[in-house]
């Protein structure tokens, strides 16, 4: 980094600096009253339906909530369709107002307004039901970040057939799990992708796991790159012959409250992904009242980015649900940041007026590593609110971004959820919030959160421990997609059944404001994105010539986390670079390419107990260079002697 602009930063962080609401941004905020806050914790349930109201119903609730722990339920009684609340309720008023300006990769411009996508999601819906898909049916959904996907979503949800979609960048295998954990009957995919220039051949991808998923009936493929790929006879049909000959009209089923939207896969400390299954009612409720008021945003107005792949549950939330919900316009950018260059994003938002960014730390910390050149290029000024998800964000990132992205002048709202809250849960509110960099500040209202030790005690002020929340909030996962039991193991396993527990350590500093610190359990962070060790565990060992593999997370400058491997191969196989880059290719394979490990340390042996259980706490502390915890319980000590001088290197390859 450049020296004038180090000195900033750093004087920027000794200062410790906390940011106050800009004074014109506050008097225009939807909420700009700390009261908010008072009146949610009296009385949650009125909170709650408060911000279901904004929603169209077909039929109103009976009850807000039913909480029988560790179960809930909200807005019993209820009906209503999530893309009737994302189309159909703006088309008298807004119906040409632009829902998604996208850009291809390589170039491509399309504006599709608020008529346009529901005309298309009328016409894909009308063609599942023609193929046989009724309510309650899986459809699984394997695209890259064009038009389609929300369309497939929102052609999912009119009909009440629960979607699973799986990010592009998973391979075959991935996504033939995935299928079959769901046992998806319709599969929409592509012919390809573009990223970073190169095509990701996903119908290859398809065909590989379909001919393993006996539920798949139909392909749906929609043609992105053009390219030939083979079809085949009675299974696989065009995505455009079918949404052209299909009609444009299509009610929009009145479903439950509690009937499931949809299904996405997240990684846990197995080597079996979970399907986190979420329902409509409280889920809409959530994503469009925290995209309202976390973003403060005005539909008439701003151009909102999540930059985010729709693949993950960012996504699902802040690129479709949250700001359909609100009427919102949204860029849609389908492929890397640095393709053709580095200021990619920054011409996007330029050339667009983008008003609102919301993306990861991860993405902050490689824009830094360019350098501020790239943006400086452009014209930024449109920017008025910054966000940051995925992983705790270090006061540094959140500087540099307020600074060299949004010219000193934005909140930046760093917001803490997960794939299971469903919606943004612990957060600034823009209008209300004094910002602290690095931390999510406080509870969103309605959110009961608080930090715990180990025996169930709140820490107070000042202490660390276990992030918890002690009451369920709208947006929550309902459970685990046929496995109830790994859903009240998982999260209600350590304090029972009326605390959730979400796997973070958290700090409450002397102001109550909360410091994520990362997962607490054997899932890693690999930007932004959950990965479990043993999931890249049991990849590495599926490998003919290893014979054991052990894998811990250690902390990179970029990625937030890198993803260590620790493998000892078969006797008759030499642990070489060779074998090394065969390992790497075989878990992209096995998962893709986001969990190829960054670094492989061969060794006879890896640390045990005497149990035999692998000590990984000491393996982190190999991987990152760090005096050695407790040993004392180790069966094979001299071990680690030997490791950590092969992993010496490690540091040095990543500055
Ligand atoms: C895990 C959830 C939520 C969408 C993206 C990731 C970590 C997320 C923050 C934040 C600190 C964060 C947590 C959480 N995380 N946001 N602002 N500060 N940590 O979704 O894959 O379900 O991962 O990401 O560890 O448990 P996910």
């Amino acid at each position: 980094m450049d020296r004038e602009i180090e000195a900033t930063l750093e004087a920027l962080l000794d200062e410790r600096r906390t940011f106050e609401p800009p004074e014109a941004f506050a008097e225009s905020a939807f909420l700009n009253d700390p009261a908010v806050y008072s009146e949610a914790e009296r009385d949650p349930d009125a909170w709650w339906a408060s911000q279901a109201e904004r929603l169209d119903w077909f039929q109103r609730w009976d009850q807000v909530l039913e909480w029988k722990p560790p179960h809930h339920e909200w807005f019993l009684g209820g009906k209503l369709n999530a893309s009737h609340n994302c189309l159909d309720r703006h088309l008298a008023r807004d119906g040409d107002r632009v829902a998604y300006h996208w850009i291809g990769e390589p170039g491509e411009k399309r504006t599709i307004t608020y008529r346009a996508l529901h005309e298309e999601v009328c016409r894909l819906a009308n063609a599942l039901k023609d193929m046989g898909i009724r309510k309650g049916d899986r459809v699984a959904i394997y695209l890259p970040m064009i038009p389609e996907l929300p369309a497939a979503m929102l052609a999912c949800a009119r009909i009440g057939a629960p979607h699973s979609v799986v990010f592009g960048g998973f391979s075959a295998e991935s996504l033939r799990d995935r299928i079959n954990d769901a046992e998806a009957k319709v599969l929409i995919t592509a012919d390809g992708g573009y990223r970073r220039g190169d095509v990701v051949p996903l119908k290859a991808n398809a065909d590989e796991a379909v001919g393993q998923t006996p539920s798949i009936e139909t392909v749906i493929v929609v043609r992105r790159t053009n390219e030939n790929v083979p079809m085949q006879e009675g299974r696989d049909v065009d995505y455009a012959d079918l949404v052209e000959q299909a009609s444009p009209e299509c009610q929009a089923e009145a479903l439950d409250s509690e009937d499931m939207l949809y299904i996405l896969y997240t990684s846990g400390t197995t080597g079996k992904p979970k399907g986190i299954l979420h329902t409509t009612g409280g889920y809409l409720t959530g994503v469009s009242a925290t995209h309202h008021l976390v973003f403060d945003v005005r539909p008439e107005t701003d151009v909102y980015w999540c930059a985010a792949d729709i693949g993950w549950v960012t996504g699902h939330s802040y690129i479709v649900y949250g700001p359909l919900a609100n009427g919102c316009t949204s860029i849609l950018y389908e492929g890397a940041p640095d393709f053709p260059d580095k200021d990619r994003w920054w011409s996007i938002i330029e050339e667009y007026g983008v008003s609102i960014l919301y993306t990861a730390p991860t993405a902050i910390r490689t824009f830094m590593k360019w350098g501020p050149q790239y943006a400086d290029k452009h014209d930024l000024s449109s920017l008025r609110l910054l966000g940051s998800v995925g992983e705790p964000i270090n006061p540094e990132a959140w500087i540099w971004y307020q600074q060299f992205i949004g010219g000193g002048k934005t909140p930046v709202v760093d917001t803490w959820w997960q794939t299971e809250t469903g919606a943004i849960a612990i957060t600034p509110l823009p209008g209300i919030t004094t910002l602290k960099p690095g931390s999510a500040t406080k509870p969103f209202p309605g959110v009961f959160a608080d930090v715990l030790d180990e025996q169930g005690h709140p820490v107070g002020r000042g202490g660390g421990g276990y992030l918890v929340l002690k009451r369920p909030i709208p947006s929550m996962f309902r459970t685990i997609y046929k496995d109830d039991a790994r859903y009240r193991e998982t999260y209600f396993g350590r304090y029972g059944d009326h605390i959730y527990f979400p796997g973070d350590g958290a700090k409450l500093d002397d102001d109550g404001y909360f410091w994520l610190l990362g997962r607490v359990d054997d899932v890693m962070n690999i930007a932004g994105h959950r990965i479990s060790t043993y999931e890249v565990e049991s990849a590495l060992v599926d490998h003919p010539d290893v014979a054991e593999a052990a894998v811990v997370g250690r902390r990179h400058p970029q990625e937030g986390e890198a993803i260590a491997a620790f493998v000892t191969p078969k006797a008759t196989r030499i642990g070489d670079e060779e074998l090394a880059q065969e390992l790497r290719a075989h878990v992209a394979k096995v998962i893709g390419k986001i969990a190829r490990p960054h670094s492989i340390v061969f060794t006879e042996d890896l640390p045990k107990t005497r149990s035999g259980k692998i000590m990984r706490r000491l393996l982190r502390d190999v991987a990152e260079g760090r005096q050695l915890g407790d040993v004392t319980t180790l069966q094979n000590a001299p071990i680690l002697d030997e490791i950590r001088s092969k992993a010496n290197s490690l540091q040095g390859d990543e500055a």
